[in-house]
């Protein structure tokens, strides 16, 4: 009976020990290293030549990436989060039509996120919103469609909001389990040249992105 006492007792005292240590703290960093899906949830306008509507548009293909994540804790709720990301790639095709060239993009993000269960759970979901600056580069047409006369091809930045969901499963008082999926306003002007006539299109990207990752707490 004594030794089921304090057997209850110590196995009590464990669970409150352990349950404290998945408590974040107003001060804590937490890294996460996973992989980032940028799924384009992309609708365009048509594409215009030297003033010409082409009557078609443009779409955008998905990629994954090496991501980075980077909170720091303002209360034992509430987080600052950026999103880093080794730069994604994306084909960009002519509807119907086909290939039309690649693009490179880095779309940084700052969400304050709000964490939603009793701090010392295990299962930590949360919420958050915040803003994106997506820079493209490397803008290339295929070579095919270079050599058909298609040059200079360039993509505005865009700056817009984001919002997301996602959880953290603590493995222990430092380690944990990540998934999070967040919708990012992206939308913009591609310009490029056709035999010297100029032409545009304008692409709304919006993506939702899709984070799977480990995470580590200072
Ligand atoms: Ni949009």
């Amino acid at each position: 009976m004594k030794t089921t006492m304090i057997k209850t007792a110590l196995t009590i005292a464990a669970l409150g020990l352990t349950s404290q240590a998945f408590a974040y703290e107003t001060g804590d960093w937490i890294v996460r290293v996973g992989a980032t899906n940028v799924a384009p949830d992309d609708s365009s306008g048509n594409v215009f030549v030297g003033g010409n509507d082409l009557g078609i548009g443009v779409n955008v293909d998905s990629n994954t990436q090496l991501g980075l994540n980077f909170a720091y804790f303002v209360t034992p709720k509430w987080n600052v989060e950026l999103l880093a990301a080794t730069p994604f790639s994306h084909d960009i095709g002519l509807n119907t039509v086909g290939a039309l060239g690649s693009t490179k993009h880095l779309p940084p993000s700052l969400t304050a996120n709000y964490y939603l269960a009793d701090s010392d759970a295990k299962f930590q979901p949360y919420v958050g919103a915040g803003l994106n600056y997506t820079i493209f580069f490397d803008e290339d047409f295929t070579g095919a469609n270079d050599s058909a006369g298609f040059k200079d091809l360039d993509l505005d930045a865009s700056f817009g909001i984001t919002a997301q969901a996602g959880f953290d499963y603590m493995i222990d008082s430092k380690w944990h389990v990540n998934a999070s999926v967040r919708w990012i306003d992206i939308d913009t002007d591609a310009t490029f040249t056709l035999n010297g006539a100029p032409g545009s299109v304008d692409v709304e990207i919006d993506p939702f992105v899709y984070t799977l990752s480990v995470g580590y707490k200072f």
